[in-house]
């Protein structure tokens, strides 16, 4: 029994290292190339869009429709376009993206402002329809491309 014991054990030591590493993930997105200060400027845009779609949702969980609709136009809407354009000095992040991923940046930025104007009429259940409309924008490019 001990012997058997001890045999198992050893066995289950050397398990491991027989086992092949798992495979990573497929990762099929398109490499996008961009010089660092376009990649920082989208990086800072992202961060942005993320932090603005979480107060858009708190907003709407507290049924404050005015306040979603204004964060959403102001920060990812269309009048957000186009404020590093100081900065960028025509260096900005479009000038450096595949048309395809270019499109899907107007058409969240599109989204946006659709889902400002749905929001601003103050039907909650159309809002948050319209909001789904701005999530599958930023689900589709990040399906389709990457920078690093
Ligand atoms: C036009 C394409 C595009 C759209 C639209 C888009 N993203 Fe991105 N986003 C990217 C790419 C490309 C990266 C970098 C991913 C990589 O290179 O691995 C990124 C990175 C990010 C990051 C990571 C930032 C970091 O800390 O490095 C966040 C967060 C993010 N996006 C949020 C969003 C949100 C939220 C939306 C929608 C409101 C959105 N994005 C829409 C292309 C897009």
């Amino acid at each position: 029994m001990r012997h058997i014991l001890i045999a198992l054990a050893m066995l289950l030591a050397a398990l491991p290292a027989l086992a092949q590493p798992p495979a990573p993930p497929q990762d099929a997105r398109q490499l996008v190339d961009m010089p660092d200060l376009p990649r920082a400027l989208m990086r800072s845009d992202m961060q942005d869009h993320l932090m603005a779609l979480n107060e858009i949702i708190g907003y709407l969980a507290e049924n404050n429709l005015a306040a979603a609709s204004e964060t959403a136009e102001k920060r990812m809407g269309q009048s957000s376009m186009g404020k590093h354009a100081y900065i960028a000095r025509g260096q900005g992040p479009g000038r450096f993206m595949p048309d395809t991923m270019r499109q899907m940046g107007w058409n969240m930025h599109d989204a946006a402002t659709e889902f400002a104007k749905v929001a601003k009429s103050g039907d909650q259940a159309k809002a948050m329809a319209a909001l789904q409309q701005v999530t599958s924008s930023c689900v589709a490019c990040h399906m389709s491309f990457r920078t690093r």
